[in-house]
């Protein structure tokens, strides 16, 4: 525990960053840790998702594609991940041919550090851009860490600050809940709350590990869930994940190279992301709020 003088301590939500030690297991993106456990075998099913087995899979005709220019999506990236508008303009072109598509991100906030594209930033603006076709896209690219994981604060409260932000974020970023102080997901959580009166909607990848397991050495194991995904949580609904689509063995150019066995919950979210970036179009040309919440 850490104490704060009185006359601070009721202008301080927490202190971070320097009485905790960092996290047991170093936090990577969803998507990376996917493809370390590739086996030989997982890919002999079937020759992998590509937009057009998602289009196909999800009813998405020629005709379901953004059409307003003042529609917008967005995701966000951590950890020192950048994408790179080549692969972008590349995954288009092999995978792209059969419906309107967008080849460039029309946003980058924050800094994209030059240097080798990362996996989970390709795979997600390929994948929302994707489902979520045609619809202009943005990237929020935060450096930095929080304890050494992803500064979600810092990132939040740029959104907080931001008037004009596209309607839909994806994230397929989270954290082991047991690795971060409530102090500090209190916090995060007051951010969300702003978001969601502002009438925006924010996806979590849930993580891969259904509930998950904490391995407890005196005791009984129990569930850990990853945070953000896990904010909020409704004892009325289905808890995590509370949606979900196809999420194994994506196609996914990076670095120019078209890469597959990209699976897990950070392919899935970017896919529902766009599809949610559709439907607020669609509200949007009838005059109708966006989904929001
Ligand atoms: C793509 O979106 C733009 C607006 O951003 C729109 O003018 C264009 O008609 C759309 N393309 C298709 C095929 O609907
Ligand atoms: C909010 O925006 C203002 C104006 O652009 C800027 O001066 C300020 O630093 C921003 N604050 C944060 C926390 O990003
Ligand atoms: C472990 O689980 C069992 C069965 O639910 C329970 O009886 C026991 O008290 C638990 N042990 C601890 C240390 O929580």
């Amino acid at each position: 525990p850490y104490t704060v003088p009185a006359e601070l301590a009721e202008h301080l939500d927490f202190v971070g960053g320097l009485h905790r030690f960092p996290a047991e297991r170093t936090a990577v993106s969803r998507a990376a840790e996917a493809t370390k456990d590739v086996g030989a075998a997982r890919a002999m099913f079937h020759l992998g998702v590509t937009p057009s087995v998602l289009r196909q899979r999800y009813n998405l005709t020629a005709r379901d594609v953004g059409v307003l220019p003042n529609n917008s999506q967005a995701c966000a990236q951590f950890l020192e991940q950048y994408f790179h508008q080549a692969d972008l303009a590349e995954f288009m072109q092999l995978f792209g041919s059969s419906f309107a598509h967008r080849t460039q991100v029309d946003k980058v906030v924050g800094h994209q550090g030059h240097g080798k594209a990362g996996l989970e930033a390709s795979l997600d603006v390929e994948y929302i851009m994707s489902t979520g076709a045609n619809v202009s896209t943005w990237v929020f690219s935060n450096s930095g860490r929080h304890e050494s994981q992803e500064p979600f604060l810092a990132w939040l409260l740029l959104l907080s600050n931001m008037s004009a932000l596209p309607w839909v974020h994806s994230v397929s970023y989270g954290d082991d809940e047991d690795s971060l102080s409530l102090a500090y997901m209190e916090r995060v959580n007051a951010e969300f709350m702003k978001a969601a009166a502002r009438g925006l909607t924010i996806l979590f990848a849930s993580g891969d590990d259904g509930a998950g397991c904490r391995h407890v050495h005196s005791g009984n194991h129990t569930f850990r869930p990853s945070f953000p995904a896990s904010s909020y949580y409704n004892i009325g609904g289905r808890a995590s994940p509370y949606l979900a689509a196809l999420s194994d063995n994506y196609w996914v150019v990076t670095n120019r190279i078209p890469l597959p066995w990209v699976s897990g919950t950070s392919a899935s979210t970017p896919v529902v992301a766009g599809m949610l970036a559709l439907i607020n179009d669609r509200r949007l040309q009838r005059g109708l709020a966006p989904l929001g919440f």
